[in-house]
């Protein structure tokens, strides 16, 4: 079944109240945020559309796939599943050998190629990590970095999913950015926890929750993106100085000043690069 577009019927939050977004489609090439205060219900909202929500979870929401109630073999067989949750909190319970581990998983999914699939994935996972992952370790051995760049990688490249759900990416010792922009090159809905700044202004939109309900659905405008270069620049100015810094270097107020004053300067035509 090709997925088009997932949609999420708006249910209630917390105290009860319905939600304000009656409905929130996503459709396939979208970058989506959720954003909202911690404990507002970001991990609910993805966990709903993993569980292809049918008014059977606390937040009563309903998910559609192309507008029509999901298909029950998604759920009855992992391996037509289209979605690939990565949560907060994974552990492997598998020691297998990492290589071996991507083998079995690429045979289960009866993925083409297989041999290559398992070089793509390991090639992708060892771009999101900093250090690279060492193919005869037991998954169990990873770090906590390195398990999820796999996750992503995995669930991009063998499982081939189209949606893909990642909370809170940041804290997973990742390139936050880097990943974003290697994953755009795929087609597929990207749905991201995210109390990051930058990884929210690169979506396409946002959905903000309060209390565990929908408020808003906020698509990003042509000004951001400058707002967002120009917060890259500061990024790299910090960067920078944490790199002096751990070259055992002195910072220096005015050269700051003068970094700074340029970011202010650059003309909005500029910013963007
Ligand atoms: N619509 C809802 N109806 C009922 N309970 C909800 C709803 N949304 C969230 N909750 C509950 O509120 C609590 C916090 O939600 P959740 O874990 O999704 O927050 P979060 O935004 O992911 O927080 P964090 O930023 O800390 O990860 C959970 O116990 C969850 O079950
Ligand atoms: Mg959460």
């Amino acid at each position: 079944m090709e997925i088009r577009e997932i949609s999420v019927i708006g249910g209630f939050g917390k105290t009860g109240e319905p939600e304000a977004v009656a409905r929130l489609d996503m459709r396939m090439g979208d970058v989506v945020s959720i954003v909202g205060p911690t404990g507002s219900g970001k991990t609910m909202l993805i966990n709903d559309i993993a569980l292809f929500a049918d008014a059977n979870t606390p937040s009563r929401r309903r998910v559609l796939v192309n507008g029509e109630p999901a298909p029950t073999i998604f759920q009855e067989d992992p391996s037509r599943n289209p979605i690939a949750l990565i949560t907060q909190h994974t552990t492997f319970l598998s020691d297998l050998p990492v290589r071996e581990f991507l083998r079995i998983h690429a045979r289960i999914r009866r993925t083409e190629r297989q041999e290559s699939a398992v070089e793509e994935t390991l090639a992708f996972a060892n771009e999101l990590t900093g250090e690279p992952i060492i193919e005869q370790a037991a998954m169990t051995e990873l770090s906590g970095g390195q398990t999820r760049a796999l996750l992503v990688a995995d669930a991009v490249v063998i499982g081939n999913s189209p949606i893909i759900l990642l909370d809170e990416i940041e804290n997973a010792g990742i390139d936050r950015l880097r990943a974003l922009k290697l994953l755009k090159r795929y087609r597929k809905i990207f749905i991201f926890v995210t109390h990051d700044l930058r990884i929210t202004l690169l979506s396409d939109y946002r959905v903000a929750l309060l209390r565990g309900a929908m408020r808003a659905i906020i698509p990003r405008v042509e000004e951001e993106r400058r707002v967002a270069s120009r917060i890259g620049r500061i990024d790299e100015i910090m960067v920078a100085m944490r790199d002096r810094l751990r070259a055992g270097e002195q910072l220096i107020e005015r050269e700051l000043l003068g970094d700074l004053r340029q970011v202010l300067d650059a003309p909005s035509a500029e910013v963007m690069r």
